[in-house]
């Protein structure tokens, strides 16, 4: 069957793609209920590392703290990738830095616009979000057996639900011009293979700075909001496993998960 969106024509997305793994296997879809469920799934039936899982529409996307993730279909890049990692189950906090920049890198290259990095693993564009990693992963023995990195990105889209209005954007709205899917993805798909292989060469310490060199969170008053409870403090730093440092009533705190909300003073 010929696919109606010349995203999912895989042969086409394959050429001049130039990976080694990422993206050299591709289950594409119209439409699924998550690509993220799709890839877990396959994961878990050995599927091999680098397997790209891509849908135009998700009937039931999923964003981090059991949110929803709404993008409309035949607009923008909603996708997951299987990854093997040898880490330990540690590492796990720090992936979604690598996917972060590895995206935006992509995102500035393909489109001149610049991207910014929002602990955990959000891409802003002038303060508004384009982008959300959503990593799930299994261990096995205190080691990473499979992640799926769980990637939404707003390229085309150009009007959001009320709920996300004034706080949601796309490359099309930042660029005031369309912007060519395929080649995007084949864009990003290169930057996560290229970090992935220097991480797993060099360790998270080759990422770090490059996460940190596109934040303006670092020295910034921020709230998070944390299993029903709201903590205040100005972020001081990442650790070197990706916590966020926040130093709040004299005390540093590590926090590993959370909604941050960074205050415009
Ligand atoms: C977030 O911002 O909370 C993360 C959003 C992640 C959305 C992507 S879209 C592709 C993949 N499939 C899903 O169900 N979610 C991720």
């Amino acid at each position: 069957m010929v696919p109606t969106s010349p995203l999912l024509d895989t042969a086409a997305l394959k050429k001049g793609l130039h990976t080694k793994k990422f993206g050299q296997k591709i289950f594409s879809f119209e439409t699924i209920d998550s690509t993220n469920n799709c890839a877990k799934a396959l994961a878990g039936c050995w599927a091999e590392e680098g397997t790209l899982v891509l849908s135009e529409e998700q009937t039931a996307g999923r964003g981090r703290l059991g949110r929803t993730w709404q993008a409309a279909p035949n607009e923008n890049l909603t996708f997951s990738l299987i990854l093997r990692p040898n880490l330990p189950a540690e590492a796990m906090n720090l992936l979604p830095l690598y996917a972060a920049v590895a995206v935006a890198e992509a995102v500035e290259k393909t489109t001149g616009i610049a991207v910014e990095c929002k602990w955990p693993n959000d891409l802003l564009i002038q303060n508004k979000k384009a982008a959300g990693i959503l990593l799930e992963g299994s261990l096995k023995e205190d080691k990473v057996d499979f992640v799926v990195i769980g990637i939404g990105l707003n390229v085309n889209q150009t009007t959001f639900p009320p709920d996300l209005k004034g706080r949601a954007t796309s490359l099309r709205l930042e660029s005031g011009r369309e912007v060519e899917r395929a080649g995007l993805l084949r864009a990003i798909l290169r930057s996560l293979e290229a970090h992935y292989f220097t991480i797993m060469k060099q360790g998270f310490h080759a990422i770090l700075p490059l996460w940190l060199s596109r934040t303006r969170m670092i020295n910034k008053q921020i709230t998070v909001s944390q299993d029903g409870a709201t903590l205040s403090g100005v972020v001081t730093g990442l650790s070197p496993e990706g916590a966020l440092i926040v130093r709040t009533n004299g005390a540093e705190k590590t926090l590993y998960a959370g909604d941050v909300s960074i205050v415009e003073l």
